[in-house]
């Protein structure tokens, strides 16, 4: 799938931001991630008119690095057929809607979320989409809805994570796991301190019998040591009012993040993860790789030319399978 936000949802939230003052969406926008940057949570958040504004700021930046997740997910698991989803701390429904594009299996999509704001502005965004027509949002602080929410095939929680504290989120994780039937994806900023909570989740998740799909080629201890951490990073283009709300010069942003997906059975096979851009001379490729034995640097010489020429194509993020298909001269 493309990193790019469905059509229906763009022209939907273009709809809804006819006659908004540019300037005032921008400044909501503007104290929104400040409060974010200084660690503040989705509370600020409190009028249609936030919400709008977070959404257009935030949610093809959002939607971008799940739509990557999505796609490092079904790479590793090309069976994987959910029929229902639960997407916990759903916001405007961004992982939602992502899921619903990357899985045309999906037909159950049940969002559970504290902040009525973002809710009335997901129920009006999914008016676009009908395969969302008979979604359920429930409203609610997530970890006291959860002990009644039905398990979900797939569980979503994106950019959420952040919002709890150390020992709330060790309960969240034991609660979204347990609602888990197949496959749980979380999403977090690619920051030191998202991959922080990342890699914290996927410890404790793996005690608790869950298996590594992406980005991890094994279930082992995580071989990176500070100051590096496991980060992606997903292009996007912007559009002249989301370039305007963002006081942003560039046609294009680049959203950091990290991600686990955790599975209740073992991948077939696992690749290996490029974990940074590789560097590409004409002698060779040079690339920081992630195995199931740990993180190394490979050079790809360019007297092997079939194996040259497809790690000419690796990119940051992609997952490189060991019998690759060889690239036709
Ligand atoms: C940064 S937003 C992300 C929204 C959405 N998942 C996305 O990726 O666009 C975080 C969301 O988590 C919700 N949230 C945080 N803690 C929560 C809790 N304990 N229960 C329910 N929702 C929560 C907030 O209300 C907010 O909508």
């Amino acid at each position: 799938m493309t990193p790019d936000l469905p059509s229906e949802l763009q022209a939907a939230l273009a709809r809804k931001a006819e006659g908004l003052s540019r300037n005032d969406a921008a400044q909501r926008a503007d104290t929104i991630s400040q409060t974010y940057r200084s660690g503040g949570g989705s509370d600020r958040i409190r009028t249609n008119e936030d919400a709008l504004a977070y959404a257009l700021a935030r949610m093809p930046a959002t939607y971008a690095a799940i739509a990557a997740s999505l796609n490092a997910l079904v790479e590793v698991n090309q069976e994987f057929a959910p029929q229902s989803l639960l997407d916990i701390g759903a916001g405007p429904g961004t992982a939602t809607w992502a899921a619903a594009e990357a899985f045309a299996s999906l037909g159950a999509f049940t969002l559970l979320d504290a902040n009525t704001a973002l809710r009335d502005l997901a129920i009006d965004l999914a008016h676009a989409n009908p395969r969302l027509a008979a979604m359920r949002y429930q409203s609610g602080d997530a970890r006291r809805l959860l002990a009644d929410t039905p398990e979900a095939d797939f569980v979503v929680a994106s950019y959420v994570i952040n919002e709890l504290n150390d020992t709330d989120r060790a309960a969240f994780a034991d609660a979204i796991w347990a609602k888990t039937r197949e496959t749980l994806l979380v999403v977090e900023p690619g920051t030191p301190a998202g991959y922080a909570r990342i890699i914290g989740m996927r410890a404790r998740l793996i005690t608790a019998g869950a298996h590594v799909i992406a980005p991890c080629p094994h279930d082992a201890k995580c071989p990176l040591e500070a100051p590096d951490w496991c980060h992606f990073s997903q292009r996007l283009q912007r559009s002249r009012a989301h370039k305007h709300l963002k006081g942003a010069e560039l046609p294009y942003e680049d959203e950091k993040f990290s991600y686990v997906i955790l599975s209740r059975m073992p991948a077939a096979e696992l690749p290996v993860r490029v974990l940074a851009q590789p560097q590409t001379t004409k002698i060779a490729v040079t690339a920081k790789i992630c195995a199931a034995d740990g993180v190394e640097t490979v050079s790809v010489p360019h007297r092997d030319k079939a194996a040259y020429k497809r790690a000419k194509k690796w990119a940051w993020g992609d997952a490189v399978f060991p019998d690759a298909p060889a690239i036709p001269e």
